[in-house]
């Protein structure tokens, strides 16, 4: 029987921006804009400058990116600066027609900086069935926040673990992938998500990070995990609207779901900002994102990079 994830990615029909907005708000989309708690940088250009910094750069193959959302990312390393990842030949691949539709929208719009993308590619793909040759990868494959989506079996992120399995079948020496998600060294626990009306109900599970350890080096592969901000770069101490303030605003006034900087979201809402008590507390708290979660951005978002030596 199709895991019920599956089912719901495979079928989805959700915009891009109610999706991301309202039902599974990411941090990368929450930093996709430039932000002062990364220098200045979107969160794509921070990500790709941070793998660079490690010596990992684009190869022959270019970047494929697995579950691209609304394609930020691959956006940001086309029109701005991702280090040797920059206007680097990209392939997205995701289950979801309508977030393929958006990634490829945003990809080749042709009125943005830098016209529309020349080296993108959109597959409709299952991350657990890579549709690309073994050993065929000498560049850099990516999922952001991705793993959550896949199965879990008897307390195991069996999906996950297949997908560090597909990895090592496709990266050749010299290839890298990254796959960031929130977790830590515990078992896996569920996190029910939906929009208004249930629109966009799934389940997304933590990740228990000593499994996909396991499985990388199992599989022949040199892994190193650190915590997402460190990765980016980011200034824990920038204090930034959370999801929550977001969620509290958006209920009576018009804003775009990022976080921007407490000093802006004072200035444009002076009123509404004491009236409801928004916190806008910093990047490293554990009330962000979310105010009502067992630990933040800081505390549990991970980066596990695998390479193939
Ligand atoms: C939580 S979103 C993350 C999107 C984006 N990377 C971000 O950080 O905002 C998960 C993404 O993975 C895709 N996805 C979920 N399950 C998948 C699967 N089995 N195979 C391929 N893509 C999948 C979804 O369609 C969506 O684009």
């Amino acid at each position: 029987m199709e895991d019920a994830n599956r089912a719901h990615h495979r079928r989805d029909r959700l915009a891009a921006r109610r999706r991301f907005d309202e039902v599974e708000c990411t941090i990368s989309h929450l930093l996709r804009f430039p932000h002062p708690a990364l220098g200045g940088r979107r969160y794509g250009e921070a990500l790709l400058q941070g793998l660079g910094a490690r010596g990992i750069g684009p190869g022959r193959s270019g970047v494929v990116e697995i579950g691209g959302g609304a394609g930020h990312v691959a956006e940001a390393a086309w029109r701005g600066d991702a280090g040797p990842f920059t206007r680097a030949r990209w392939t997205a691949i995701d289950l979801s027609p309508s977030l393929t539709a958006a990634q490829k929208r945003r990809a080749l719009e042709p009125s943005q900086p830098g016209g529309p993308h020349l080296h993108w590619a959109g597959l409709r793909a299952d991350a657990l069935e890579l549709p690309l040759a073994s050993r065929s990868l000498d560049g850099l494959v990516l999922a952001n926040e991705v793993i959550a989506d896949l199965p879990v079996q008897d307390g195991r992120n069996a999906g996950a673990i297949r997908l560090v399995g597909e990895l090592a079948r496709v990266l050749r020496p010299g290839g890298a992938a990254l796959l960031t998600e929130f977790g830590g060294d515990f078992e896996p626990a569920p996190v029910r998500l939906l929009g208004a009306m249930a629109q966009g109900e799934h389940v997304e599970w933590s990740i228990d990070f000593r499994q996909l350890r396991a499985a990388g080096a199992q599989a022949g592969l040199a892994v190193e995990e650190l915590p997402l901000h460190a990765l980016l770069g980011a200034d824990l101490s920038v204090r930034c609207a959370s999801y929550t303030d977001l969620w509290r605003l958006r209920r009576v006034a018009s804003c775009e779901v990022f976080a921007a900087p407490e000093a802006e979201v004072r200035r444009r809402f002076p009123l509404l900002s004491r009236v409801l008590a928004l916190e806008l507390p910093p990047l490293g708290s554990p009330h962000w994102p979310d105010a009502h979660a067992r630990g933040g951005f800081a505390q549990l978002f991970r980066a596990l990079i695998l390479r193939r030596g």
